[in-house]
């Protein structure tokens, strides 16, 4: 599926996603981690990942944004940038990956933004998640 934003949107999302890594709670790992999402509206919404000194219990950057993207009601996205400033390139794990699946867009897109060596690298869900169970399959 071909990407569906521009290489200046994807810019900008990594940015947002940059700048949201610096409030990562991440006094385990030492690992932070930023994301940024792009609503179906054009909304921008960022998170962080947040662990826990129970440490199964801690989230990863692509949750806390998605769920406080759901939680003020967004239920699509066009893309998500994600970006980890210790690492050239961090993908979404495998989680994360059905959790940005639960809220492609009406027609099933949704792009993955990472760190590229020449600017933003843009994936489809497609790329990362092949023949993924998703809500429509609970119809
Ligand atoms: N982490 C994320 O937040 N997103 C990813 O895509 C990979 C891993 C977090 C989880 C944990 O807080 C830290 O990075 C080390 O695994």
């Amino acid at each position: 599926m071909p990407a569906s934003i521009t290489a200046e949107v994807a810019e900008s999302l990594l940015a947002s996603a940059r700048q949201a890594a610096e409030n990562a709670y991440v006094p385990y790992s030492r690992f932070p981690v930023g994301a940024a999402v792009l609503t179906s509206d054009g909304s921008i919404v960022t998170g962080a990942n947040v662990e826990n000194a129970s440490y199964p219990l801690s989230v990863c950057a692509e949750r806390v944004t998605l769920g406080t993207a759901a939680a003020a009601g967004h239920r699509h996205i066009r893309a998500i940038a994600v970006t980890a400033p210790r690492v050239a390139v961090v993908t979404p794990c495998g989680g994360c990956r059905q959790v940005i699946n639960e809220f492609r867009m009406p027609d099933g897109t949704v792009d993955v933004i990472l760190e590229g060596e020449h600017g933003p690298e843009i994936l489809s869900l497609d790329d990362l998640l092949p023949r993924a169970f998703g809500p429509r399959d609970l119809e």
